[in-house]
């Protein structure tokens, strides 16, 4: 019997997929875009490793979270240490800015990366156990700007890519201070309607109460919409701050919806949270999410320094685009299919395509040694824009005839114009 993925993880492929969405010439779109934009905000790239130690999760994330509690995918190695592979990438980025000593370099910096996931996670449409996400860190500044201008980026990003139907879901979960006091309103609140609430979240009364609140049980939800609002718990300062960052997206006309529900699954954030959702996606409707964390490096015992950022699916982002039937380039084909015939055509084709090529002309050769029938199927099927023929008696007149495969349309042209012909025409 063949072998076939494990479940929750997909290949992506030039061809030979029904759904679009694993489709490899979207993806590089989809990264050529991040990068340029993320360069526009001076977003640095970093990568860390696939895996790390099971403790920077466990410390980073939150022993009590879902994503590290029930979904990570933790193993020993051979020199008996616990690893695990990365189901996020906040906690690595802080991991290797102390381990460098990053702050010295400057006191503000700001990274993005795009990258896999794993989270053994029920695998389902739009959930995987290997997702990838463009993320970004930006530590150093505790102002309400930086909240805005990570916001826009992402919100930038969004409508680049043609996006019109996202929603920017917001709420403040203020400071530690702040939440310790909701936090006891919550579960006496939550206790009196505890029979009531679905089994998860009677659960999560006792370990995160604050999780209770985005339950997705509708009976869970009826009991959390009279539920108190961490809103009124608010500092005066993470209050102002949380109404700055409101006026600034304002200004900046990034449309966004205050929801006092939202407090996110890591353990990490504090003040602004926010999540962006599509209607497109169904259940798994989240296609980024961030906020503030401005405690977390000084957790895992490096600077005390402030950061923001965010996640974003892209396998949520691509199924959003397509339904949206949003404008992609079209796929890469290859644009000249040449076939050569003989032994001296093989060798002047060789070098012929060696010419286009290094002139940024997309060329392959018949390998296969085809009569010329079957190899015109085979340019086809690769789906090449012209095919054309190196014999001797191209080689004899210096003149090829090029095929437009669409339109069967045959163009005698000079060997020496074709890097000329190829370079005007595309
Ligand atoms: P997160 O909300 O857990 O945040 O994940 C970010 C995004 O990754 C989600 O909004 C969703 O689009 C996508 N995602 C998560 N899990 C899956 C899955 N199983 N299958 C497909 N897509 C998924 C974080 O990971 C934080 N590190 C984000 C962050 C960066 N906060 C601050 N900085």
């Amino acid at each position: 019997m063949s072998i076939v993925a494990p479940p929750g993880v997909f290949d992506i492929l030039p061809a030979g997929t029904k759904e679009e969405w694993k489709r490899s010439y979207i993806w590089g779109y989809l990264e050529n875009s991040i990068r340029s934009l993320a360069a526009c905000y001076c977003f640095q790239e970093i990568r860390t490793p696939l895996f790390e130690r099971t403790e920077l999760f466990l410390r980073g994330v939150g022993e009590d979270t879902d994503v590290v509690s029930k979904e990570m995918y933790t193993f020993v190695d051979r020199g008996d240490r616990s690893l695990t592979l990365r189901p996020e990438g906040t906690a690595p980025v802080m991991r290797a800015f102390i381990e460098h000593h990053l702050q010295q370099l400057s006191s503000e910096q700001r990274f993005f990366y795009i990258a896999p996931m794993f989270r053994y996670e029920r695998s389902q449409a739009g959930r995987y156990r290997q997702h990838h996400q463009f993320g970004v860190e930006a530590i150093g500044s505790a102002a309400a700007e930086c909240d805005a201008e990570v916001i826009d980026l992402l919100y930038t990003l969004c409508s680049r890519l043609g996006l019109s139907n996202l929603v920017v879901s917001i709420n403040s979960i203020g400071t530690e201070g702040c939440r310790s006091a909701f936090r006891s309103e919550l579960v006496a609140y939550l206790e009196k309607k505890y029979s009531s609430l679905s089994q998860e979240s009677q659960i999560r009364v006792k370990v995160n109460p604050l999780r209770v609140l985005d339950s997705k049980d509708p009976g869970d939800r009826a009991i959390v919409a009279e539920a108190p609002s961490i809103q009124n718990f608010l500092s005066e300062e993470a209050l102002s701050h949380f109404e700055t960052v409101l006026s600034l997206l304002s200004s900046l006309k990034i449309p966004y919806k205050v929801n006092p529900f939202l407090v996110r699954g890591l353990d990490y954030y504090n003040k602004t949270v926010f999540e962006v959702t599509s209607d497109l996606l169904g259940a798994q409707d989240s296609v980024g999410g961030g906020g503030r964390y401005d405690g977390l490096l000084k957790k895992l015992g490096g600077p005390d320094l402030p950061a923001f950022g965010f996640g974003m699916g892209l396998e949520r982002l691509i199924q959003t685009m397509l339904a949206q039937s949003v404008a992609l380039p079209p796929p890469p084909c290859c644009t000249l299919f040449l076939i050569p015939m003989g032994a001296a055509a093989k060798r002047a084709a060789m070098l012929l395509v060696q010419q286009l090529r290094r002139q940024g002309v997309s060329v392959q050769m018949d390998l296969g040694d085809r009569k010329v029938g079957k190899a015109l199927q085979f340019a086809s099927q690769l789906g090449a824009r012209y095919a054309a023929v190196l014999g001797d008696n191209e080689l004899e007149s210096n003149t090829i005839d090029l095929k437009l495969l669409s339109s069967g349309e045959i163009k005698n042209i000079e060997l020496s114009a074709l890097p000329a012909f190829f370079t005007k025409n595309h």
